[in-house]
């Protein structure tokens, strides 16, 4: 059978999926139909959790301060709380896509979709419908299939509802749970006479040093937004300059536990196809086919 190109996330209403995947709710209904999926204990399994969450970091709230949280009614959530929801409502013969014995419900951590990756991370590590916001939200093509983040920042604003990067610099300390950066990652130095396509594409760096030095300082600027155990999505790849090999996810990844952050979780996207560039040259090392997603937690 054909793989459906639909990213179902069990935490978001049909409508939500629907738009998110840009498909009719019933082709979302169909999916749901065709893959046995019983909505009903998804949506229980997502309360269950997200109350759960919201107690281990708040282990004083009341029920009325979960019911405002997480936009529940106070009777949902004292159901769950005191743990009386109705156990022989579950239909055995569907499949609930938290069911991890189950193979086409596990989330991989490789992908050919940046979709299917931003969608996941939502699902697993965000339990939000949406990121707060992007540092480098350039044209918003990660948006394409997961709803807008709140806020939307860029150091050179592309579209009208962007703000400047140095407006993030308002924003109160320790108030974000979540924050997308995605740095270019090509160094077009003078000594470099080939045309990159995705130089032309997006910005570059004029060194190392420049592409470095910006890693780091994004890195801090975000950790300071953060509130604690809020998470950073972090996209990055490594590259050849010169002749060199930067292993600039490494470099990201150490930065970031020095600065304070927690990596807990990585995802890789690989390209089925990439541009190529025209230097004739003897290749030294391997030609990078993929880029990677880190998910970084304050701590
Ligand atoms: C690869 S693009 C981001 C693409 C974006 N994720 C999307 O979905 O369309 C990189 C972004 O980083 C921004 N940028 C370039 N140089 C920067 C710097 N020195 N500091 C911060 N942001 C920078 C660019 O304006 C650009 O929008």
């Amino acid at each position: 059978m054909r793989k459906s190109k639909i990213i179902y996330n069990p935490l978001l209403s049909v409508k939500e999926n629907a738009e998110n995947n840009h498909v009719s709710i019933s082709a979302i209904r169909w999916y749901i139909r065709t893959n046995g999926i019983d909505r009903k204990r998804d949506n229980a399994i997502a309360i269950s959790k997200s109350i759960a969450n919201y107690k281990k970091s708040n282990p004083t709230a009341t029920m009325n301060d979960i019911s405002t949280a997480l936009e529940l009614s106070v009777n949902t959530v004292r159901k769950y709380v005191q743990n009386k929801i109705n156990k022989s409502n579950i239909d055995n013969s569907k499949l609930s896509t938290f069911d991890l014995s189950k193979r086409k419900f596990i989330i991989s951590s490789i992908s050919d979709s940046q979709d299917e990756i931003l969608s996941n991370i939502l699902r697993l590590h965000i339990k939000q419908s949406r990121f707060d916001c992007d540092l480098t939200y350039s044209i918003g093509v990660f948006y394409k299939h997961i709803p807008q983040p709140k806020l939307k920042f860029d150091k050179y604003p592309q579209v009208d509802d962007v703000r400047p990067l140095d407006e993030f610099n308002n924003i109160e300390d320790g108030s974000l749970h979540s924050i997308v950066i995605d740095l270019p990652f090509v160094i077009k130095g003078k000594e470099v006479n080939y045309k990159s396509m995705m130089a032309d594409r997006f910005n570059c760096f004029s060194n190392a040093k420049e592409l470095y030095d910006t890693n780091t300082s994004m890195l801090q600027l975000a950790y300071s937004k953060l509130s604690k155990e809020g998470i950073l999505v972090f996209k990055t790849m490594d590259i050849i300059y010169g002749g060199v090999p930067h292993w600039i996810g490494n470099y990201v990844q150490n930065k970031a536990i020095e600065i304070g952050f927690k990596l807990v979780d990585m995802f890789i996207l690989f390209a089925k196809t990439k541009v190529l560039t025209n230097v004739n040259t003897t290749q030294l090392h391997a030609r990078k086919f993929h880029s990677y997603f880190f998910v970084l937690e304050k701590r």
